[in-house]
């Protein structure tokens, strides 16, 4: 099978390619990213020469990248991830950027999966989509869609016209909704790798609010192996809720993360909330452990280890993301511009 991966130079969509390539060995992967800030191709310099593997610079909401990806591949089925990911620079920076890849951009690869007939698209999606839980009870499949900031917003957009392509149009698509992911070569805005390379530099470690917002934690290398139980064993309309079992609040991360690098608590530092910052989330995987036979196995506690230890081995990597050294390089190699998402 031939794979369109979108996105795949970015944290989830570089594991999932590496997944594929490992574990299909009668699979190829054809990854279309357009190197906004958070993508990155040291993420795949290992696989870089294989022969299974192709890489297209290009953007989701360019009708002439799409096309270039197709005229020179014979796609089988699509994978989703390319998106403007990150919550705080949807509710900073604007959310035009946002608009434009994960609702545009979804639109024109759904428009292009019809055209040349694919067998499925899959949609990497969130359970942002769903909004925020009290202190009781878990997304299903049927939570209704709430999205409270504008990231999750466009994430919802997605979903709904993918949703219609399905309805309107016989095209056949599954949605996977997943929790937070956490592992390697994740950008350092997200919480747990910004709290290992903030806690590396003996800076002070910035926990909104009271530290009491509770997310679900899975380790990417699970979300790859949900994604790929849903797109060969998935149902076509369907949407399958993948979480980590591992719900907890923020500050009890942000402490774990100190006690396996040995630095002190002191280095926390409570500063003012995210605007509309949702309190909590959980999910319900039920459907996917019996429709699929899937379920998390990794164990949060292992995997945050080994996440620590994968950023203290690799100091080279994040300090160029954190220096924007990396950036520079890209302008010279490919002439990159991204305004909307510095
Ligand atoms: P990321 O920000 O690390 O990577 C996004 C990638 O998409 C980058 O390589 C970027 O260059 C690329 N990209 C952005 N705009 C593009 C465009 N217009 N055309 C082509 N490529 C473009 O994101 P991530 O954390 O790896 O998330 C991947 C997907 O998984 C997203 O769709 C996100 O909504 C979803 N998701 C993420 C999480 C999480 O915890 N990180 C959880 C659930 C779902
Ligand atoms: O739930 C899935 C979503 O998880 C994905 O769809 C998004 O793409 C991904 O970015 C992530 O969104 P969150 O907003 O939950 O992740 P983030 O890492 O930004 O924040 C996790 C929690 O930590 C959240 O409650 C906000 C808090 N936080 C975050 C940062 C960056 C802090 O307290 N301090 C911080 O500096």
């Amino acid at each position: 099978m031939k794979l369109l991966v979108t996105g795949g130079a970015g944290f989830i969509g570089s594991n999932f390619a590496r997944y594929i390539l490992a574990n299909h060995p009668d699979d190829s992967v054809v990854n279309l990213d357009a190197l906004t800030y958070a993508g990155n191709l040291e993420n795949l310099a290992d696989v870089q020469d294989n022969p299974r593997y192709t890489f297209i610079h290009g953007d989701i909401t360019s009708h002439r990248d799409i096309s270039k990806a197709f005229r020179e591949h014979p796609i089988d089925v699509i994978v989703n991830f390319a998106a403007e990911s990150h919550v705080d620079r949807s509710l900073h920076m604007g959310p035009r950027a946002f608009i434009q890849t994960n609702i545009l951009g979804t639109q024109l690869l759904l428009d292009a999966a019809r055209k040349h007939k694919i067998q499925r698209f899959l949609q990497v999606s969130t359970d942002e989509v769903y909004g925020s839980l009290g202190p009781a009870g878990a997304f299903t499949e049927e939570t209704p869609l709430q999205p409270n900031n504008p990231y999750a917003a466009t994430k919802a957009g997605a979903d709904c016209m993918v949703r219609a392509a399905t309805h309107s149009h016989g095209l056949d698509c599954v949605i996977t909704r997943c929790s937070n992911n956490f592992g390697p070569y994740q950008f350092p805005e997200k919480l747990i790798p910004l709290m290992i390379s903030t806690a590396l530099e003996d800076k002070p470690l910035p926990v909104y609010g009271d530290g009491l917002h509770v997310r679900d934690w899975i380790y990417v290398a699970d979300h790859c192996a949900g994604i790929d139980a849903a797109l060969r064993k998935g149902k076509s309309g369907e949407v399958y809720n993948l979480g980590g079992n591992y719900d907890v609040p923020n500050i009890q991360i942000v402490k774990g993360i100190l006690k396996i690098l040995s630095k002190p608590e002191s280095l926390i530092t409570f500063v003012k909330d995210r605007p509309g910052h949702d309190r909590r989330y959980a999910m319900n995987s039920s459907k996917a452990q019996h429709e699929l036979g899937w379920k998390p196995a990794h164990h949060f506690e292992d995997a945050l280890k080994t996440t620590v230890e994968w950023y203290v081995g690799h100091p080279a990597w994040w300090q160029r993301i954190r220096s924007g050294e990396y950036r520079e390089a890209y302008e010279k190699l490919y002439g990159w511009r991204n305004e909307q998402c510095r």
